[in-house]
């Protein structure tokens, strides 16, 4: 079986590396693989952190996801030989004045609710874990299960394992897919027994997708800024603010997220973003403020109505949506490669999809 995918992001090169591995003959087609959203996103892997209220289906899939992370990394770097950064350093959500001690407070109540694992921590204690926290903080929560990748090196290995793999990757711009072809900017014709479209935010703007996925996916911007030290970061742990994230290295990086800005496909970075972004930083961890600034970046995420991502069949027979990963697609890349990947081998949707089907928007966006 033949299978053409657009989009060399984590999603399309993951489901091209599981699909080769259960040989299937696979292109990917992308002009940069790995430099979309994927190449900003700072790669906090936080199902808990960032749960949120009605979205206990998107929650499921997303701690299904953190779950198999372990087992998709160490694979992926046998395959490459390239480490992913892959680090199990869990996460501190940090309150740094009562408005925020509160909203904290209902949101652990909240996750406990779902039977989430999180430990509610006082300010004192809070420092002792973290001591390059503000001495001003209020208190805060530990998520022992929330993790982080290298995006950036995820991707490089992504890209090693699939050419490892004899997965074919194309540098074009693809503009239109039909059921069982692409066509890319020069005119050329990729033809496949099924077409995945996983371009991103870009999954609705090319010719011939259907409506019901053109019409749900939507980019949402989001200004990332990347910092770097002579030694280990000032933290050792993600660290989660209400206004700013901050991603620490092994080797030094500290990337700080992230607007959430609807602008169409604007990636312009703001003066005031950056400067929102490094004060929002500092206040919670001041030695952010020594650090070398060393680069902006403006990503695309794809977002959707409920917020959830579109894996399956559409309407159009022989082709499959792996988008709309929103916040989570370096997150979501396992389970969704391993579905989707199943889905083109057997023709059959395994259960931890059912509810991510693209056609569910069918009637609601019609
Ligand atoms: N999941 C982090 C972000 O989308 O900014």
């Amino acid at each position: 079986m033949k299978v053409v995918v657009v989009g060399g992001g984590a999603i399309g090169l993951s489901i091209a590396w599981r699909a080769a591995g259960r040989g299937l003959t696979v292109t990917v087609i992308d002009p940069e693989p790995g430099r979309g959203a994927s190449g900003v996103a700072a790669g906090m892997l936080a199902p808990v952190t960032e749960v949120h209220y009605g979205e206990e289906d998107l929650l499921a899939l997303n701690l299904e996801s953190a779950r198999r992370y372990p087992e998709f990394v160490a694979g992926l770097e046998a395959a490459s030989g390239v480490e992913t950064g892959y680090r199990a350093c869990g996460t501190v959500a940090v309150a740094r004045d009562a408005d925020d001690l509160a909203a904290l407070e209902e949101l652990v109540a909240y996750q406990r609710s779902l039977g989430l694992e999180v430990e509610r921590l006082r300010s004192s204690e809070l420092r002792r874990l973290e001591p390059g926290l503000a001495p001003g903080v209020r208190g805060g929560a530990l998520v022992t299960g929330d993790h982080q990748v290298d995006p950036r090196r995820l991707t490089s290995a992504l890209v090693a394992a699939c050419r490892r793999s004899g997965v074919v990757l194309r540098a074009e711009r693809a503009v239109a897919v039909e059921a069982c072809s692409v066509t890319s900017e020069g005119g050329a014709v990729d033809h496949g027994d099924a077409v995945v479209l996983a371009a991103g935010a870009w999954s609705g703007a090319l010719d011939g997708v259907p409506a019901e996925v053109r019409r749900a996916v939507r980019p949402v911007k989001g200004q990332v800024l990347r910092l770097r030290g002579p030694g280990e970061p000032p933290i050792s742990r993600n660290v989660r603010g209400a206004e700013a994230y901050l991603v620490p290295r092994h080797d030094g990086e500290v990337v700080v997220g992230a607007t959430v800005e609807e602008r169409g496909f604007d990636t312009v970075v703001t003066g005031g973003a950056v400067h929102e972004l490094l004060r929002a930083a500092i206040e919670l961890v001041p030695d952010v403020a020594e650090l070398a600034l060393v680069e902006t970046a403006a990503g695309l995420r794809p977002g959707t109505p409920d917020n959830a991502p579109l894996i399956g069949a559409t309407a159009s027979e022989g082709l499959v949506v792996a988008g709309g990963h929103y916040r989570n697609g370096i997150l979501l890349a396992p389970v969704t490669a391993d579905a989707v990947a199943e889905l083109l081998a057997t023709g059959v949707a395994p259960p931890e999809i059912t509810a991510f089907s693209p056609q569910r928007f069918e009637r609601v966006l019609s």
